[in-house]
């Protein structure tokens, strides 16, 4: 799963999608993008969130020659996405590690992408947002946009994960 810099994600990510997705016996591979991480670590939530996975909490990326410290996951859940990192995500724009890991997984067949924006009504009248959406839906992601008034939980229900599977 991958995580942006969205209003009140250093609070909710733990409660209303990590803790949900670990109790439901999934393997977290977490990604934050730095802006993101650097919330994480200034509210201290940071460990807490790192508590519910045995891989590590990413968002830079490896040095070459470096294992891999991630398996590869056949679901992403990128929640909550940022306008910037959606826009970024549509254009191919993989300026760090979040971005890399998604922007491949969107371009494999094999691997189901879901993308969960949470942005204000002006950043959404952004003359270019509905060709982004329409750019991610038309290489089969799955685009559910979330709010700050209601839990963000429910978009794990949505996703086809099933036994070791690894969002
Ligand atoms: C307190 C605060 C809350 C924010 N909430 C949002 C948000 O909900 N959605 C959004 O698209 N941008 C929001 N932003 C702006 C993003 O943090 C900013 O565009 C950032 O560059 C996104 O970086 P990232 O996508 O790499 O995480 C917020 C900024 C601040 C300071």
């Amino acid at each position: 799963m991958v995580a942006a810099a969205c209003y009140g994600v250093e609070r909710r990510l733990y409660d209303e999608i990590a803790k949900p997705a670990a109790e439901r016996g999934w393997r977290l591979a977490i990604t934050l993008t730095p802006t993101a991480e650097r919330w994480f670590r200034a509210s201290g939530e940071f460990d807490r969130v790192a508590s519910l996975t045995d891989l590590p909490v990413r968002s830079e990326s490896r040095l070459p020659g470096e294992p891999r410290p991630h398996p590869d996951p056949s679901t992403f859940l990128f929640v909550p996405a940022s306008a910037s990192s959606t826009a970024k995500l549509a254009l191919g724009i993989a300026d760090n590690q979040a971005l890399t890991v998604l922007c491949e997984a969107l371009g494999n067949p094999g691997v189901h992408v879901s993308v969960c924006p949470q942005l204000s009504p002006e950043q959404a009248r952004h003359p270019a947002w509905r060709g982004h959406l329409a750019t991610l839906r038309g290489a089969g992601a799955v685009v559910t946009t979330v709010s700050p008034d209601q839990p963000w939980t429910g978009v794990l229900d949505a996703l086809p994960v099933t036994g070791t599977d690894r969002p």
